[in-house]
């Protein structure tokens, strides 16, 4: 159970490898209607891609409900059940890891912790593969924030230190992030480009490469979260860690605003002409004492170098507690960011919904 969230109550089930991934969440609005066609194209924007960045375990990530909403896609107020089935699993590829495991990932955790008792084929529970729950529940969330007139959006701003336009640079309009390849979500092509480069260098060299991706949320309410533990950073940060490979998040100008002065740091107020409360710069990145305060709330996301790489690495051998090297074979993403966008989007849009419910 996700327990930072008041109102949903969410559970998932299944692993990589295994017959099925299940989402079922509790606090659903009963009788709003969701576009399921519209929903799975935007679960469709994690879907794996015939290229260089992503993995080749293609998918077909089609949606089934079980509960909770009409084939029309009225929320029936039950629990809502809504499954993906795994199609294209190479469970062999994994044999070697079972004693084995793969620096940077979960094998060598998830063996003490859970004593061997644990599917962990294809990275198990641990695996990209599980973001398809939040994404479900994120573009389920997206299409009920509209109501409140809201709008997430977020697009990669850095891919192996190659840096695109983002919001620590210039105000962002929706309009602006929209226009960007959806399925490569970066504001200025020429970096894209690089970026797309730099990944395929890394391929090539059997490494892999990580970045960040930006997110901002507009049109969101003043109110929302509260002082200390109730803040909405926290809970957006709690959120945020769910996503496999997250190693940092920063909100506003974030680490940066350490190197200002107050005078510069502090977002002056003013009325604009319909004597709405705004302020000048968003450094704060539109939270203040853990309130949102009316602005866009910006945030960025930064992704680790994906761990499954074909190199050669030293790993442990925990069978005979030998010091050994690792060859990993499996298909496996070169660069996580660019099917990491959509589920950034989804936990900005899961935390609102949850603190607006
Ligand atoms: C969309 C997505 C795709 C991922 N694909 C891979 C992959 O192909 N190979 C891999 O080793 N890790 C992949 N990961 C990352 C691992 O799941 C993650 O590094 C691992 O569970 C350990 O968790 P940690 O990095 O948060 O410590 C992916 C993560 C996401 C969000």
């Amino acid at each position: 159970m996700f327990s930072a969230l008041d109102k949903l109550k969410i559970e998932i089930y299944g692993a990589s490898h295994a017959e099925k991934i299940s989402l079922f969440v509790e606090g659903l609005p009963k009788g709003k209607k969701i576009n399921i066609q519209e929903l799975q194209e935007y679960v469709d924007r994690r879907k794996a891609q015939k290229a260089a960045f992503s993995t080749a375990r293609l998918e077909g990530d089609v949606i089934h409900f079980a509960s909770g909403i009409t084939e029309d896609g009225t929320l029936t107020g039950e629990k809502l059940e809504a499954y993906v089935l795994n199609t294209s699993q190479h469970s062999n590829d994994y044999n070697n890891l079972v004693n084995t495991p793969r620096p940077g990932h979960a094998d060598y955790v998830a063996k003490v912790k859970y004593k061997g008792e644990m599917d962990m084929r294809g990275g198990g529970i641990f695996s990209g593969r599980m973001t398809l729950t939040i994404c479900i529940l994120g573009g389920i969330a997206r299409q009920l924030l509209r109501e409140y007139g809201i709008d997430v959006e977020a697009y990669i701003s850095s891919i192996a230190g190659i840096k695109s336009t983002s919001y620590k640079d210039k105000d962002l309009t929706i309009e602006e992030i929209n226009k960007a390849n959806p399925l490569f979500r970066v504001l200025d092509e020429e970096k894209g480009a690089q970026m797309m480069e730099k990944i395929s260098e890394a391929k090539s060299n059997m490494d892999s490469v990580g970045g960040t991706v930006d997110c901002m949320a507009f049109n969101v309410p003043v109110g929302l979260g509260g002082p200390l533990f109730e803040g909405f950073e926290g809970k957006l940060a709690y959120a945020m860690f769910a996503i496999p490979a997250v190693k940092g998040i920063e909100f506003g100008a974030g680490f940066d605003i350490s190197n200002m002065k107050g005078s510069t740091a502090n977002d002056s107020f003013y009325y604009d002409d319909n004597k709405v409360v705004k302020t000048y710069t968003n450094h704060n990145g539109g939270i203040n004492g853990g309130i949102t305060n009316g602005m866009p709330i910006t945030l960025r996301v930064a992704f680790k170098p994906t761990p499954s790489i074909a190199q050669k690495q030293k790993t442990i051998n925990m069978e005979t507690k030998e010091n050994v090297e690792l060859e990993i074979k499996g298909r496996h993403d070169a660069c996580i960011v660019p099917r990491a966008v959509v589920c950034v989007e989804s936990v900005v849009e899961i935390a609102l919904l949850d603190s607006l419910l």
